[in-house]
């Protein structure tokens, strides 16, 4: 468990109101003109004769604030929607919990909101860069830290002899995946922060080298799934350390924006418990939290959003065990045989759907579902009045095979 307290409150957060505005449906308009998007927008409409709220849509809105700016990650929440659904839902709240927390996007506006926030992610990256947010780091110090890194890394840049120590984990296929010189300079960064004795600060510098090492690799950037880029061999080798500075020097201005906008007393706490098993009564008795904002996963990791292998190489430069099995153990990760029914009838006519395409494939939705349904059932149990569950889902650009967009109408 970790946990951070905030000192003092310095200013106040602008928070942009916005007015709702219907989006009306232009029938007169020809579907080979129009986007993908706005076809599936009106085909809701003619499905559901509803309209969307257009200023739900945050497009526009910088969602790079405060440490929200520190790792990116697959299907991160936009601030902006934990911030509103927050103050129109939950302005009398005092904990928020987030069952799926993930890099933390919405413990961080309960901290700014002066709530305590709880969060629970089995993914070991997430509930680091998770901590890294949530912890109000004496800026002092960190400015100490960084002084002495900066002295560190410039003087072996001139004395090779001064590397203090290198330290390279055991990591699968390490050679298909950095070049020699690369391991070799993560190695010295790696080694440097296992010499930090300060948890806080550490914990910070461990998230600057997590992207780092993402951005050094091999690996294909814009990609989820773990694929070596094309042009690794012609790739000049990357600027290690320049990387490294580049983010820890973001990241600070994000935690000093941070710190200075918080509302006073909030604490955060983040855990590593499985959702679908069970919610650990000692964390989290019945009837205690007041409102979950969480952005669930949307299909299970293997063949949707591959949390695990996103994470992979980072989690084996920081010494995570067992950094290639995540995705199996996250929801969906175990195949059933069997054809489950579920309560919802949405559900129900879309796994019918995919049963007649895909005999495999339904497997795979009828896994996910069952490990959604039984942590969502564990999770309403916390809720003071079961009526207050909040779980706010994103479409993601990209198209997925089977994946179901529909998992609003199956958790409320
Ligand atoms: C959509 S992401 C959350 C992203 C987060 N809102 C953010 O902004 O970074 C879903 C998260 O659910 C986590 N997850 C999947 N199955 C889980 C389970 N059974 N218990 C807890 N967390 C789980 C994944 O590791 C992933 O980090």
């Amino acid at each position: 468990m970790v946990k951070s307290k905030q000192k003092t409150p310095k200013k106040k957060i602008s928070r942009q109101k916005t007015k709702p505005t219907k989006r009306t449906l232009n029938s007169k308009c020809h579907s080979n003109l129009i986007s993908e998007p706005e076809v599936e927008y009106r085909n809701f409409v003619q499905r559901t004769n509803k309209t969307v709220d257009e200023s739900w849509d945050f497009r526009k809105a910088n969602t790079k604030e405060f440490t929200h700016c520190f790792h990116s990650y697959p299907a991160m929440m936009i601030p902006q929607l934990a911030r509103r659904i927050l103050s129109t839902y939950g302005s009398k709240s005092k904990i928020l919990f987030d069952p799926y927390c993930g890099t933390g996007t919405s413990l961080v506006e309960a901290n700014l909101e002066g709530k305590n926030a709880i969060g629970t992610d089995i993914n070991p990256l997430a509930r680091l860069i998770a901590t890294a947010k949530t912890t109000k780091a004496d800026i002092q110090v960190l400015d100490l830290f960084l002084h002495d890194f900066m002295n560190y890394f410039f003087s072996i840049n001139f004395q090779v002899d001064k590397i203090k120590s290198v330290l390279i984990p055991e990591i699968k296929n390490i050679d298909f995946w950095f070049t020699k010189s690369v391991q070799k300079k993560l190695g010295v960064l790696r080694g440097y922060i296992e010499n930090i004795n300060d948890v806080s600060i550490k914990n910070f510098f461990k998230v600057a080298f997590s992207e780092t090492v993402r951005e050094v690799s091999n690996q294909k950037q814009r990609e989820f799934k773990l694929v070596r880029r094309k042009d690794f061999e012609e790739r000049i080798d990357p600027d290690v350390f320049g990387v490294m500075i580049a983010k820890l020097s973001r990241n600070k201005t994000g935690l000093i924006e941070f710190e200075k906008s918080c509302k006073k007393g909030s604490l955060t706490s983040i855990y590593n418990f499985n959702t679908v098993e069970n919610i650990p009564k000692e964390i989290l008795k019945e009837n205690s939290v007041d409102i979950v904002v969480t952005s669930p996963p949307y299909g299970d990791s293997r063949t949707t959003v591959a949390y695990g292998q996103y994470s992979r190489l980072a989690n084996e430069w920081l010494g995570y065990p067992q950094a290639n099995q995540i995705d199996n153990k996250l929801m969906g990760g175990k195949k059933r045989k069997h054809i489950h029914f579920f309560k919802s009838d949405v559900l129900n006519d879309v796994i019918s759907t995919i049963q007649k395409e895909d005999k495999e494939r339904v497997r795979d939705v009828i896994s996910f579902y069952e490990d959604y349904e039984q942590s969502i059932n564990h999770v309403a149990t916390t809720l003071k009045r079961r009526l207050r569950l909040l779980c706010c889902w994103q479409p993601h650009g990209q198209r997925r095979e089977h994946s179901d967009r529909r998992n609003h109408y199956t958790t409320l």
